[in-house]
C-alpha cells in the first residue's frame, strides 16, 4: 500500500498542495485530473521524493526512507529522459546499469514488447514520438517498481499507442502494480483507471466525470 499524508506545498506566497493525502492498494491504477496549474506535476515529484514537501508524509507498505521509496518507484516524467543518439536497445543496457535490478538483453527486449514497442536497434532521434513515449515507460519498468508514477504519458500521441499503452498499464495492475496516472484524457481515463482524483479547487472534471466513473476530490 502506498499513503501519503497531509502534503502541503508552496512556492512564494502561492500555496499549490494544501493537505493532500491519498491512498492506493496494490493493483489500483488511479487517474489524477485537473486544470492546468493545479498542482497534479507538483504532487508527483512529491510522491516520487524528488522534490521535498513543506509537511507530509509519504510511504510505500510503511516505509518512509527516501532510498527505499527511490527503489521501488518509477517515475515518467512530463518531458521525455531518453539518450537520442542510442538505440532503443543501449538506452535500456544504459538504464538497466543504472537500476538495482538485473535483466539480460532478452528481457529487456522483451519489457519493450510488451509495451508494443518492436524498435530495437533504432537510434531514438529516428522514433516517432509515440515510440519515444513508450521507450519512456519501458526504462521506468526495468526497476519493478512497486507504484509507476505516469505524468501525462500519451499526450500527443496516436489512439493505436494509447491502446498499446493501456492494456501494458492493466497487465503491470494485474500483477500488483500501483498506478497513479495523470492525463488530459478522459476516454483514456475511463477505460485505464479503477477511480480518478480531482485535483484543485476548480469542478470542472469532477462535474464532467460525475456519475461515469468513481471520483473523488482531493
Ligand atoms: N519551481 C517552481 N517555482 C515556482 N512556482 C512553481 C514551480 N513549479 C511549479 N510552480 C507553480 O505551481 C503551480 C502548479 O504547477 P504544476 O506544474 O504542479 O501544475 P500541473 O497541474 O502539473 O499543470 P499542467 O497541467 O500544466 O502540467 C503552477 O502555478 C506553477 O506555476
Ligand atoms: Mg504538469
Amino acid at each position: 500500500m502506498f499513503e501519503a499524508t497531509n502534503i502541503t506545498k508552496h512556492y512564494k506566497q502561492k500555496y499549490v498542495l494544501d493537505n493532500v493525502s491519498l491512498t492506493l492498494t496494490d493493483g489500483e491504477i488511479v487517474g489524477l485530473v485537473g486544470k492546468n496549474g493545479a498542482g497534479k506535476s507538483t504532487l508527483l515529484h512529491i510522491l516520487a521524493t524528488l522534490l521535498q514537501p513543506d509537511s507530509g508524509v509519504v510511504s510505500l507498505d510503511g516505509q518512509t526512507t527516501k532510498a527505499t521509496l527511490r527503489k521501488h518507484i518509477g517515475f515518467v516524467p512530463q518531458q521525455l529522459a531518453l539518450w537520442d543518439d542510442l538505440s532503443v536497445k543501449e538506452n535500456m543496457q544504459f538504464f538497466e546499469r543504472l537500476s538495482w535490478q538485473q535483466h539480460d538483453t532478452a528481457q529487456l527486449r522483451s519489457i519493450c514488447e510488451s509495451m508494443a514497442l518492436t524498435a530495437w536497434e533504432e537510434p531514438v532521434h529516428t522514433l516517432s514520438g509515440g515510440m519515444k513515449r513508450k521507450l519512456n515507460l519501458a526504462i521506468a519498468l526495468i526497476q519493478k517498481p512497486r507504484l509507476l508514477l505516469l505524468d501525462e504519458p500519451t499526450v500527443g500521441i496516436d489512439l493505436k499507442s494509447k491502446l498499446d499503452i493501456a492494456e501494458a498499464l492493466k497487465m503491470l495492475a494485474a500483477k500488483g502494480t500501483m498506478i497513479l496516472y495523470i492525463s488530459h484524457d478522459l476516454d483514456e481515463l475511463r477505460n485505464v483507471c479503477h477511480r480518478i482524483i480531482s485535483l484543485g479547487d476548480d469542478d470542472f472534471y469532477y462535474t464532467l466525470l460525475q456519475g461515469t466513473t468513481t471520483i473523488t476530490k482531493l
